[in-house]
């Protein structure tokens, strides 16, 4: 199987297995709604910030591909869409560049299309510092996304077996390259333990990609006939109970979140619940992919739109306001909560 194969592979398979209806952990909140929202909506401000950058929007277009000729056609839509819509944008794994000089134009066709926009440069974490820095370089990126994604790899019989390094690893990469790092997942969600291990190795920036939107379990399961692993498919943490097991380091870390978000009322509950912008990828490609560029950029403008009115009826002007709005957690959130002994 060709890298440029799988890669396509997986662009197909996460649009045959997107549901836009799909019920995940976001359907367990609920905003308790109070009649006076105090303030006038001229004063609502989407901007957002971290320690380390100022985003206009507090939502983000998350890492998807790159790697072989379709792609680099969805990477150029893509990058046209970000420039159009002014959101910031990351590139999908970069390693298969990084190995093939061949494949670049597939990812730097990104900064190409975005220009001026915040581009986020994506290595996994086993790359070697030297090979991260040579990412940020061949997308002028403005930060770098280092994917943690173990339960994929294991899953992919052609994938990476040695996790040895990876904390180590990251922390080099950290002190090596000039630019923020975020250390991200894929889509199984991140626990207390694990913001506290990053922690410890300095890394101040986290997307908690969680489960409940693409799942790289069934997508690696789909790639096999046999499809092996197709009991392991409810595997990990839902981006809301992530944000709840990671609450206890907000002070420290500055956390993003992603993982089966939907539309704006999903953006706005994790918000809520702490994350500073939200990543959005199976929702993006799906409509890129069905109804194409000029469709996701009227979709996206709806949705600075919508989180504006979403805002105004939470009685929120900023992003930080929206911590203190009055957020009910059911069910198997609740459940998780009170099993773990989170408040
Ligand atoms: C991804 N994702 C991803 N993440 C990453 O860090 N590096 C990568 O190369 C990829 N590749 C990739 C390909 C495709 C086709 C999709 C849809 C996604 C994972 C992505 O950034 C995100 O963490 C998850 O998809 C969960 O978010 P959604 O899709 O539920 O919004």
């Amino acid at each position: 199987m060709s890298h440029q194969q799988r890669k396509d592979d997986h662009v197909a398979h996460a649009h045959a297995l997107y549901r836009e209806r799909r019920i995940n952990d976001f359907d367990h909140l609920d905003f308790v709604h109070h009649s006076f929202p105090e303030l006038d909506c001229v004063a609502i401000s989407l901007a957002t910030r971290t320690r380390a950058f100022a985003w206009p929007f507090p939502f983000y277009i998350n890492g998807m591909t790159g790697g072989s000729a379709k792609t680099l056609e969805i990477n150029r839509q893509l990058g046209e869409v970000a420039q159009a819509t002014g959101l910031a944008i990351a590139s999908g794994s970069q390693s298969a560049a990084l190995k093939d000089p061949n494949v670049r134009a597939s990812f730097s066709v990104l900064r190409e299309r975005h220009p001026n926009g915040f581009v986020l440069g994506n290595v996994g974490a086993g790359v070697s510092p030297t090979q991260a820095e040579q990412a940020v370089e061949m997308l002028h990126a403005d930060a770098l996304q280092v994917h943690i994604n173990a339960p994929q790899e294991l899953v992919m019989p052609e994938g990476d077996r040695e996790f040895g390094a990876w904390l180590d690893n990251i922390e080099a990469i950290r002190a090596r390259v000039g630019v923020p790092v975020v250390v991200k997942e894929v889509g199984f969600g991140m626990s207390e333990e694990t913001a506290f291990r990053l922690r410890e190795r300095g890394v101040e920036l986290v997307d908690v990609s969680g489960r409940g939107g693409t799942n790289f379990i069934a997508i690696e399961n789909l790639r096999r006939s046999a499809q092996e692993y197709d009991y392991l498919e409810g595997w990990g943490q839902s981006a809301v109970v992530s944000l709840l097991e990671v609450s206890p380091h907000m002070g420290a870390l500055d956390v993003l979140a992603s993982g089966g978000v939907r539309h704006p009322l999903d953006v706005l509950k994790a918000l809520a619940l702490g994350a500073r912008a939200v990543g959005v990828s199976g929702r993006v490609l799906h409509i890129l992919l069905s109804e194409g560029p000029e469709v996701l950029i009227e979709t996206l403008e709806a949705w600075k739109a919508q989180l504006r009115t979403l805002m105004a009826m939470v009685g929120a002007t900023t992003v930080e306001e929206l911590r203190h709005t009055d957020l009910l957690i059911r069910g198997p959130v609740r459940e998780h909560c009170e099993l773990r002994g989170i408040d």
